[in-house]
């Protein structure tokens, strides 16, 4: 058994608020006992069992482990020309229209080996666990052939095996329309071919580009039905560049989640509320594309909606895996305060990507853990650009021990 004792445990149990208090459900010196892959004990340190190994984690703040709900981690080559291009004035459209964009990444990741592309996701998933992160949502998307989203889907698998943290795997195949193929052509392969193989191969999710220029309410619909029935958990990336009504599909086709949302409507606000969905915002896809009116978490609070904070890792509209600069955004950017924040990157992750068994500290969750070089949550987003983890344990396994750099508690 291993137990982390004086510890500040922050359980993430308490529900999410509009109004700015912490949501945290804060035990000071509190205990967590882990034995084999579950949490056997949360609560006062004076309660808790003793283990074969003991923590003294000396007042520091200890949360569940981070979970991102939205990365595109999967992919070869490098966009930084198309950022410089943006930074200046181009815009997404026009870069996708001259040749770029989203094929750029899919042609360089076809010609990528299998090798190099396993070695580059575990490299980018590595940063992240050391940063506190313990489940990682992936989708494919670069793919955009039956045969080579299949490939990044075992690739993301097998990448996931003793990376130190959960890879949950996420179909988007209506990423794209693939080079030289007829659009319906495309969804009929993704409906009727590629969903449910990729059921079978272990997919947890799918997801579809609701966009113009990207794929219609129609197409979303028929691949996100196809993936239910095949019990895949439905996303979308909705209301990301134009108001189209993606929040109003995600809920019609009761995803888990709607993704973006920059430019979500009052009735789009209104139907995720209904709908139970939950808002994955990500400010710091945002921020990259100098989005003049960013996702604002407020009104979605006030209406009811669950948020949650995903990194929107990708080769080209966010680069950055930082968890502190992800918590930072969604404070500056998306308008949450820190506690509001840390929730959102571990209850509410968790719930956007339907995972009940983590993202809480509580009895019988999974053994997911982050302790920080801090007692105070708002140190985090405070003093973003450094990451704090200094232990990360996976399933009940020590990931990550940087305890020799001082658990300084501040
Ligand atoms: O979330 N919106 C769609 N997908 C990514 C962009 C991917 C790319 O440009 O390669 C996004 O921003």
């Amino acid at each position: 058994m291993l137990v982390l004792r004086n510890a500040r445990v922050a359980t993430m149990t308490g529900p999410q608020t509009a109004a700015g208090e912490a949501p945290l459900g804060i035990i000071e010196n509190g205990a967590v006992a882990c034995d084999a892959d579950r949490i056997v004990y949360v609560g006062r340190a004076a309660g808790a069992p003793s283990g074969e190994r003991n923590i003294d984690a000396e007042g520091a703040l200890l949360t569940p482990g981070l979970v991102d709900p939205h990365t595109h981690l999967i992919f070869a080559g490098d966009r930084a020309h198309e950022h410089a291009q943006r930074l200046a004035g181009a815009t997404y459209h026009q870069i996708a229209q001259a040749g770029g964009g989203i094929r750029t990444t899919v042609q360089a990741t076809r010609d990528a080996s299998d090798e190099h592309l396993l070695a580059s996701l575990r490299e980018r998933l590595s940063r992240m666990v050391r940063a506190g992160v313990t489940t990682v949502e992936v989708k494919t998307g670069y793919g955009l052939s039956v045969e080579q989203e299949l490939r990044l889907l075992r690739l993301a698998r097998a990448a996931g095996r003793g990376a130190g943290c959960d890879v949950v795997v996420t179909l988007l195949a209506l990423h794209a329309v693939p080079p030289a193929l007829d659009r319906a052509e495309w969804v009929r392969q993704v409906v009727q071919e590629l969903t449910p193989e990729a059921a079978r191969e272990g997919a947890r999710g799918c997801d579809a580009f609701f966009e113009k220029g990207a794929f219609d309410a129609h197409e979303c619909r028929a691949a996100l039905e196809a993936g239910a029935q095949a019990g895949l958990v439905p996303h979308l990336h909705a209301d990301q560049l134009s108001a189209s009504g993606g929040a109003q599909l995600a809920a019609d086709l009761e995803c888990a989640s709607a993704d973006h949302l920059d430019r979500i409507t009052r009735q789009g606000i209104e139907a995720l509320a209904r709908a139970g969905t939950t808002a994955v915002l990500l400010p710091l896809a945002a921020w990259f594309l100098r989005e003049a009116h960013p996702a604002q978490a407020r009104p979605l609070l006030d209406a009811g909606v669950t948020v949650a904070l995903g990194s929107n890792v990708n080769p080209g509209t966010q680069r950055i895996e930082s968890p502190s600069l992800l918590l930072a955004a969604g404070c500056l950017i998306a308008g949450l305060t820190p506690a509001q924040a840390l929730w959102a990157c571990t209850a509410g992750a968790a719930r956007a990507l339907r995972l009940d068994d983590r993202g809480v500290l509580k009895r019988g969750a999974r053994a997911d853990l982050a302790l920080f070089a801090t007692r105070d949550p708002a140190h985090l987003p405070y003093h973003a650009g450094v990451e704090h983890a200094r232990l990360v344990v996976h399933g009940g396994e020590i990931v990550h021990d940087a305890r020799a750099e001082a658990l300084v508690c501040g």
